[in-house]
């Protein structure tokens, strides 16, 4: 298994926290079901954007909706503004891949100048 990690500072908890979850559910999958002989996985920002990949050379046949891990992370990485792409061709191998913006979250936090309600 190979890593390539590419990261400099911490990211937003929600980022960090779906990218762990991302990797988590792409190695748990690969364990499973992808026979594979070689896994990468890829950890970079680009342009304020996380991406994260992971890559194995096994049978392929990956589809969210037949269970809920691939679906749940979909919803998960779209939830912080991000997409996710699977891409799995019977016997060539899967890529999860997904970009999640560094900069939006840190820009929606509360700035204490909310007015609240008496
Ligand atoms: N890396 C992979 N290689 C080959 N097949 C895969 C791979 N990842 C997923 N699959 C296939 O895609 C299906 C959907 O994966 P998903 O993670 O959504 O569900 P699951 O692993 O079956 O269930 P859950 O994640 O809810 O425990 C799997 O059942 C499996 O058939
Ligand atoms: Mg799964």
């Amino acid at each position: 298994m190979v890593f390539r990690i590419d990261l400099t500072a911490r990211l937003e908890p929600a980022i960090e926290a779906a990218a762990y979850f991302v990797v988590s559910e792409a190695l748990t999958n690969i364990a499973k079901y992808a026979e594979a002989s070689a896994v990468e996985v890829e950890m970079a920002v680009q342009a304020e954007t996380l991406i994260v990949r992971v890559c194995d050379d096994g049978v392929g046949g990956a589809t969210r909706g037949k269970g809920s891990g691939l679906q749940g992370l979909a919803d998960r990485v779209e939830a912080v503004g991000g997409r996710l792409e699977i891409t799995s061709r019977r016997g060539r191998g899967t890529t999860i891949r997904a970009e999640m913006p560094t900069s939006v979250l840190a820009s929606l936090r509360p700035t204490g100048q909310h007015v609240h309600p008496a």
